[in-house]
């Protein structure tokens, strides 16, 4: 049986893919993950299809910045669609527009703290204040709760210390850069296995290349739940 903790990423170029695998897959995984790539791919229509037809969550990853009024605007658009979660980046005013376009909504609002990709040199090229990188992850995610943030998007290693925030208390925390052990960590570099994310305080971990690269992406998926299961 699926277990919610569990998003799939459908980092497959378009609908057609992205349909051929959740049914591949089937009652493996309830949950799903549709990104920037795929957007023009049919990514909304999937969106609606796997919701309406096949009763899956979903989890459409925009990381939205922008002026308030223009979340605001995107959001309500967005909101439309049935989603679970949506990400804009946690910037408190951010964060604020992106919860009124999802006001009446059942749309939880997660806040990106700072891409995983990005080191202290990439911060410094964008002006970001100094300071060590972790510092900062706990209090971007401080602000993004403040500002009214369901959740947040968090590297497992920074998920125990996301959920020690006293603002945290309610909140989710979502993991992507997860890696079954044995996995091919692809270019993710700082990663935990499903378990250790969840046991360090992360509610849904989100994963991507393990699943659909597997050959056996609907075994894949089962050994996951089953990890999970054990807990
Ligand atoms: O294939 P993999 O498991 O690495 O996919 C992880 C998914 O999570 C991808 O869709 C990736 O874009 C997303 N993600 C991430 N790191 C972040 C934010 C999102 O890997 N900081």
């Amino acid at each position: 049986m699926a277990d919610d903790r569990l998003i799939v990423a459908l980092d497959v170029p378009n609908a057609l893919a992205a349909l051929k695998l959740t049914e591949t897959i089937g009652d493996t995984v309830s949950f799903y993950k549709i990104g920037l790539g795929m957007l023009t791919g049919g990514g909304l229509a999937v969106a609606n299809e796997l919701k309406q037809e096949h009763g899956k969550r979903i989890f459409l990853d925009m990381k939205l910045f922008d002026i308030g009024a223009t979340v605001e605007a995107a959001v309500r658009g967005l909101a439309q669609f049935d989603l679970d979660f949506l990400t804009v980046h946690g910037d408190p005013h951010v964060v604020r527009a992106a919860k009124e376009g999802a006001a009446g909504k059942d749309l939880k609002i997660l806040g990106v703290t700072i891409l995983t990709s990005l080191d202290r040199e990439d911060l410094d090229a964008s002006l970001i204040k100094p300071g060590d990188i972790r510092d900062l992850v706990q209090e971007r995610a401080a602000r993004a709760f403040e500002a009214g943030a369901d959740g947040v998007i968090a590297s497992p290693q920074e998920a125990a210390m996301i959920r020690a925030l006293p603002q945290a208390e309610g909140r989710l925390i979502v993991t992507p850069g997860v890696r079954p052990a044995g996995a091919a960590l692809g270019d993710q570099k700082r990663v935990a296995t499903p378990a250790n994310a969840i046991a360090d305080g992360a509610d849904h971990i989100v994963v991507g290349r393990p699943v659909w690269q597997a050959e056996s992406p609907r075994a894949a998926a089962e050994a996951i739940v089953a990890e999970l299961a054990e807990l």
